[in-house]
């Protein structure tokens, strides 16, 4: 593996609300190499955006705060920088796309208008050159007619065009890290799979690493070298993509598994659905979060909380009976494609 990109190590992000503190993200650890595909995958309000988030140092304070941690990015702590200094790494270094581009674009400015600014505000060209560079972009993520398209208002696109425009202005500067959360839940499943292909082709030519944030283990499965399965604010398993999906030894992780639908089976038995739903996260219990949905739960598993522990390369889980349980009635889906 490549060198470390980015180092996240015992993050805690909370919000302060009016009913208590919310423990958004609980003591999370991870590690993106250079070039490194890596997924993040958990159901809503596991705090995979909030991480996203945190990482972009876009926490809105004082009802949001980074409570402790550190987020190293190529040797430097993000969290010791100036505000000046982390405006500097945003957009550059590292570039970051949401699932609806409609509200990172602005309405009443063109999409050229809005390229040429990002570009100018991070690399010393002309206007003119600048210009060129937002063409060049455009087509470089299929638009056709980037020229004249340059003049468009956001909303004269469908939805995949402006996501490869949002695309194409996350990578107009050549970012290390693309961090893209929900990029294609907003569309239909074939544009979905058209803009998946072209965020890999693009960032595996640049060598660009991303972090893909999504609830569906699907899209991970073919785009990503690694998984990270957040749950509640904290890791529930994390290890190569094969390894997930083969040989998973966390139960939530072979729920999410069990749940997933495939394109190419008719089933027999009907999907696994993992009962309940995720614990509130303002005065969260003791033990393991996962606990009162766990078909496999022990008494030590309310009062205890296992902490992630490896298993050999690269392969983390956070369970007090990893790797001894029997998944397989639970997990049954194999990797699509
Ligand atoms: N500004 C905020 N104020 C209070 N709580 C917040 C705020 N932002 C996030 N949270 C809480 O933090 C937790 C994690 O949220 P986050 O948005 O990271 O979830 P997520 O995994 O991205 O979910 P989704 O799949 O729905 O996008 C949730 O409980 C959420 O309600
Ligand atoms: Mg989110």
């Amino acid at each position: 593996m490549s060198e470390p990109l980015l180092q996240v190590s015992n993050l805690r992000t909370f919000f302060t609300t009016e009913e208590g503190i919310v423990r958004a993200v609980d003591g999370l650890s991870f590690t993106i190499h250079k070039g490194e595909k890596f997924g993040v995958v958990g159901e809503s309000g596991s705090g995979k955006s909030v991480t996203a988030l945190s990482i972009m140092r876009l926490i809105e304070a004082p009802a949001g705060e980074i409570v402790t941690g550190e987020i190293h990015f190529k040797g430097q702590d993000l969290l010791r920088l100036g505000d000046e200094e982390m405006r500097k790494i945003r957009g550059a270094q590292i570039a970051m796309i949401f699932q609806d581009p409609m509200t990172a674009l602005n309405p009443v400015y063109t999409i050229g208008n809005q390229l040429v600014e990002t570009i100018m505000l991070h690399q010393e060209v002309r206007k003119s050159q600048a210009v060129d560079i937002g063409i060049q972009a455009l087509d470089d993520v299929h638009i056709p007619n980037p020229k004249v398209r340059m003049d468009d208002y956001p909303h004269q696109l469908s939805g995949g065009m402006r996501q490869r425009v949002m695309i194409a202005m996350g990578l107009s500067c050549n970012p290390d890290l693309l961090i893209a959360d929900e990029p294609t839940t907003a569309l239909d499943v074939t544009t979905q799979a058209q803009i998946l292909h072209l965020m890999l082709e693009l960032t595996e030519e640049r060598d660009t690493a991303v972090m893909l944030i999504t609830h569906d283990l699907g899209v991970v499965a073919g785009f990503c070298d690694n998984i990270q399965v957040m749950y509640a604010g904290r890791l529930a398993e994390r290890g190569t993509t094969d390894f997930i999906f083969d040989n998973t030894f966390h139960p939530y992780t072979a729920g999410l598994l069990g749940s997933m639908t495939r394109l190419d089976e008719v089933r027999e038995e009907r999907l696994y659905s993992i009962r309940g739903a995720p614990p509130s996260l303002i005065n969260p219990s003791n033990g393991c979060r996962f606990t009162p949905r766990c078909d496999f739960a022990q008494d030590i598993c309310g009062s205890k909380t296992p902490l992630p522990r490896e298993f050999g390369d690269g392969h983390w889980a956070a369970c007090h009976f990893a790797p001894d349980l029997d998944l397989s009635r639970v997990k049954r889906a194999e990797r699509v494609g």
